[in-house]
């Protein structure tokens, strides 16, 4: 036995999970992809904006595909979403739980994110985000 204090009293551990989580996790679907779309719309003269430049079509059609496909509505969400902070190459797009961030996306562009990317679950590597080096 290893040495102790001697007032050294065994406190029962504290639970980190309360007793009832399993049956709450197993009752939530749990979402495998999730699709934000940048939806910040600026005036006209202001800084780009992802809303400006046809966002919102994009997200409708990603709705549409994903109401198109019940078997998808368990694994995917769409979700709008305010600016991602990289206005100059919108539209926006970024997929979690892997992080792919699209980038300069038409609406044309989502039957190929669609079935490559929400079914297939790889990614459109010609949208994908290229950040440029030193900006
Ligand atoms: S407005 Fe879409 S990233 Fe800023």
């Amino acid at each position: 036995m290893a040495w102790r204090p001697r007032d050294f009293k065994e406190k029962p551990r504290r639970r980190l999970t309360h007793p009832a989580r399993p049956a709450i996790y197993r009752r939530v679907s749990p979402i495998k992809r999730h699709f934000f779309v940048c939806q910040t719309r600026r005036p006209e003269g202001d800084k780009p904006s992802c809303g400006a430049q046809g966002a919102e079509l994009i997200y409708s059609r990603l709705l549409e595909a994903l109401d198109r496909r019940p078997e998808l509505g368990r694994d995917v969400a769409v979700t709008a979403c305010g600016c991602l902070g990289e206005c100059y190459d919108g539209p926006l797009i970024v997929v979690y739980p892997e992080g792919t961030w699209y980038a300069k996306v038409k609406p044309d562009d989502v039957p190929e994110i669609v079935e490559k990317h929400m079914i297939g679950g790889q990614p459109v590597e010609r949208l994908r985000f290229k950040r440029e080096v030193g900006s």
